[in-house]
């Protein structure tokens, strides 16, 4: 069963599962890459930061994948940020993944305390109409940033890539997002740590279902219309995180699932993190 896909405001989709890559170094990337398109991934998720585009791209190369049935998204960080540094920004990702474009370039942090968000955004519109780049969108943006970025410039982004689990739900993020057209995509969807998945209530609406926990929580940001990007390295869980497609939730069991968050998890805040 294949993976389901999102549109996004500029006309283009997005596979609603993607691999993410953050935390495996070249090496250890590759052959992960090879494993998930083989199990039927078509959205990998990586990051100037991560250090590994090299190990995306020969991933890439080795699974003998069409480029044009791959989402690739990559992102760029602070040292990107302001005077037109995200042209050569991306060139270097493109050099190091070996493409010759993304589908989706995100800025990663707003860093709202260097105020560059908004000429850096002005860079990424410019990217987008040479071509480099299908698509442009934001990581770890609040709504005041965004705001400020849909008040001050023109092209709308398509995602915004936040930290969300069943353990930190950001409603009003999501509801933002939604209301102006904007994709979230989770991070870390399954944490953070792995206490999440001990959860009971995990266990028993999976029992229900023949499916993991794991499964349940990403089914349940399947239902909300987001987009996830589990990582991992394990060939059987990399299968089973997009083995998702066959059974759904009800209103009740994800209103449950939601209410996991107590609010108590530490979260990141992006007014004072980010690199
Ligand atoms: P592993 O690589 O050993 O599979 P997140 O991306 O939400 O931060 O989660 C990443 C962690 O969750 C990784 O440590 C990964 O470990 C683990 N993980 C990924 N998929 C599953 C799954 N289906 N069941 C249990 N743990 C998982």
């Amino acid at each position: 069963m294949s993976i389901s896909t999102l549109p996004l405001n500029n006309g283009y989709t997005i596979p609603q599962i993607g691999l993410g890559a953050a935390s495996l170094n070249d090496d250890q990337i590759a052959p992960v890459i090879v494993t998930a398109i083989e199990a039927g991934y078509r959205h990998i998720d990586t990051a100037f930061r991560y250090g590994n585009q090299r190990g995306v791209g020969k991933g890439i190369r080795d699974s003998g994948i069409r480029r044009e049935e791959l989402f690739v998204t990559t992102k760029l960080d602070g040292e990107f940020q302001g005077n037109e540094r995200a042209v050569a920004g991306l060139d270097e990702c493109l050099r190091q993944l070996g493409l010759d474009y993304v589908d989706l370039l995100l800025i990663h942090w707003p860093l709202p305390q260097r105020d560059q968000y908004i000429s850096t955004w002005k860079t990424f519109e410019k990217l987008a109409k040479a071509g480099k780049v299908r698509s442009i969108g934001v990581s770890n943006f609040k709504p005041a940033h965004l705001d400020r970025l849909l008040a001050e410039t023109t092209i709308r982004p398509v995602v915004n890539q936040i930290q969300l689990s069943p353990r930190i739900t950001r409603p009003d993020h999501v509801a933002y997002n939604r209301a102006h057209e904007i994709v979230t995509v989770a991070w870390s969807p399954l944490g953070p740590g792995s206490d999440l998945l001990k959860e009971p209530l995990l266990a028993t609406i999976g029992a229900m279902y023949g499916k993991t926990p794991a499964q349940v929580v990403l089914r349940w940001m399947v239902e909300l219309g987001i987009v996830a990007i589990p990582r991992s390295s394990n060939p059987q869980r990399l299968a089973q995180n997009i083995d998702l497609f066959d059974f759904t939730l009800t209103t009740a069991e994800i209103a449950a699932i939601s209410a996991l968050d107590t609010g108590a998890e530490k979260r990141v805040d992006s007014d004072t993190m980010g690199h």
